[in-house]
């Protein structure tokens, strides 16, 4: 460890890091012991020059895969225009990804932010508001178990899990807990009191948790029936990643509310709720923010956009996603300890029959690849949206080598 203690030039490894990380950053992440400096498209390499398959894409963010030409060229270009402004006034960049998205998600109103739990307090906020002036002051929300949200107080109160609750209760109130993808549970939690039901349509974080067909479309229908809002959480599900523009599109309906990020800046912050006109209820000085919606993330967020609907990056990835399940499949035919192949476009998860994950994830980390142990018992592969076959052969190697290296691991 070099004396001074400023990062610098005399940074030379991922142990140098690592001591000064512990020295200085609350722990509350667990860090794998790997310093990423560059990356471009699906690989990334590390400060001892290691290559890397990315099967993680800064948890479904990188969408275009990393530095992506035409994500450079927005930054580069509206970095040296103008970045920032706050939103007392117009800027050109905002009002045109305003009208893309919501041309391209069939909403009507959208609120601009920076990441995917402010997009969902927008949601929350949302239903706040429209149960006060449209159903009698009902303010409860309906969500699931093992639903992913958010970090923020609200946003963690409406965590399906009970770990990320408990440490900071009393939490915020009104969050009606029912388990995922059972229909008849919605039905019986709602009451007069109910404003909306807040789903995920993939369940991310969860595990990747996939719904039966039937189970978004009978939400849908439920909601109208009892006359509550849809609100879709899409941080993770949305903007490509299971093989349509917005996973609710796989269902034939459309929410009343969304939430999206993560792929919508290609790896750059940006978030986004955007709402029906019916529930478009928030007014003047009701919300805000300084940095969200700014010129630089929104010009990004209109490139990655512009570029996904031009060249049918949903698509490609509806058809790389086959391919992956393909392989998954036959590497669980070969590895007995694979008990489940889950997932849609690219996101897919193999479950694991113990809790093998972290294990399994540290030998890929050794071997070169990037992978997360989304739970004790799962992987998870969220790759960039353009991964070409070659490279998904690359990452099946490396699991189809650490499973068999776990199979023949003495049973402890
Ligand atoms: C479904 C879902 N919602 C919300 C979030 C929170 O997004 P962020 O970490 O950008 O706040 C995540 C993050 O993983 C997510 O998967």
């Amino acid at each position: 460890m070099h004396g001074r203690g400023v990062i610098g030039a005399e940074v030379e490894s991922t142990q140098d890091l690592i001591e000064l990380e512990k020295k200085y950053f609350l722990p509350v992440g667990k860090r794998l012991p790997v310093t990423l400096v560059r990356g471009d498209g699906v690989s990334v390499w590390d400060l001892e020059g290691r290559r890397y398959i990315d099967f993680v894409a800064g948890i479904a963010a990188v969408s275009l895969g990393h530095c992506h030409p035409a994500v450079v060229e927005a930054i580069t270009r509206q970095a040296a225009e103008l970045m920032h402004t706050s939103n007392y006034y117009y800027t050109v960049p905002q009002v045109k990804l305003a009208e893309l998205l919501c041309q391209s998600a069939k909403m009507d109103k959208v609120f601009f932010c920076n990441s995917g739990a402010e997009a969902v307090e927008g949601l929350i906020k949302t239903a706040r508001k429209w149960g006060k002036e449209k159903r009698e002051g009902a303010y409860e929300i309906i969500v699931a178990e093992n639903a992913f949200h958010g970090r923020t107080m609200a946003t963690v109160s409406a965590a399906g899990t009970e770990k990320y609750r408990a440490p900071f209760a009393p939490l915020v109130e009104g969050f009606v807990r029912v388990p995922f993808n059972d229909i008849e549970a919605i039905k019986k939690a709602t009451t007069a009191k109910t404003a909306a039901v807040l789903l995920e349509p993939v369940q991310g974080e969860g595990g990747v948790n996939i719904p039966d067909d039937a189970y978004l479309p009978a939400v849908r229908a439920w909601c109208n029936e009892a006359g509550i809002l849809l609100m879709l959480d899409e941080v993770q599900s949305g903007v490509g990643r299971t093989g349509k523009l917005f996973a609710y599109q796989h269902y034939g309906i459309v929410p009343d509310v969304m939430a999206v990020a993560k792929a919508l800046g290609g790896g750059f912050p940006i978030g986004a709720f955007l709402t029906l006109d019916h529930c478009a209820v928030m007014g003047q000085g009701e919300h805000g923010t300084t940095f969200g919606g700014n010129a630089l993330a929104c010009e990004v967020g209109y490139t990655v956009l512009k570029y996904m609907l031009d060249h049918d990056i949903p698509g490609e990835a509806a058809k790389r996603g086959q391919y992956v399940e393909r392989r998954l499949h036959s590497l669980a035919d070969r590895h007995p300890l694979i008990t489940e192949v889950r997932g849609m476009g690219l996101i897919w998860a193999i479950e694991l029959g113990g809790p093998l994950a972290e294990q399994a994830m540290n030998m890929c980390l050794e071997e070169g690849l990037l992978i997360n142990n989304v739970k004790p018992t799962a992987l998870r592969m969220i790759p960039p949206l353009t991964v070409t076959e070659g490279e998904i052969d690359g990452a099946i190697e490396i699991i189809d080598r650490v499973l068999g290296r776990l199979e023949a691991q003495p049973a402890k």
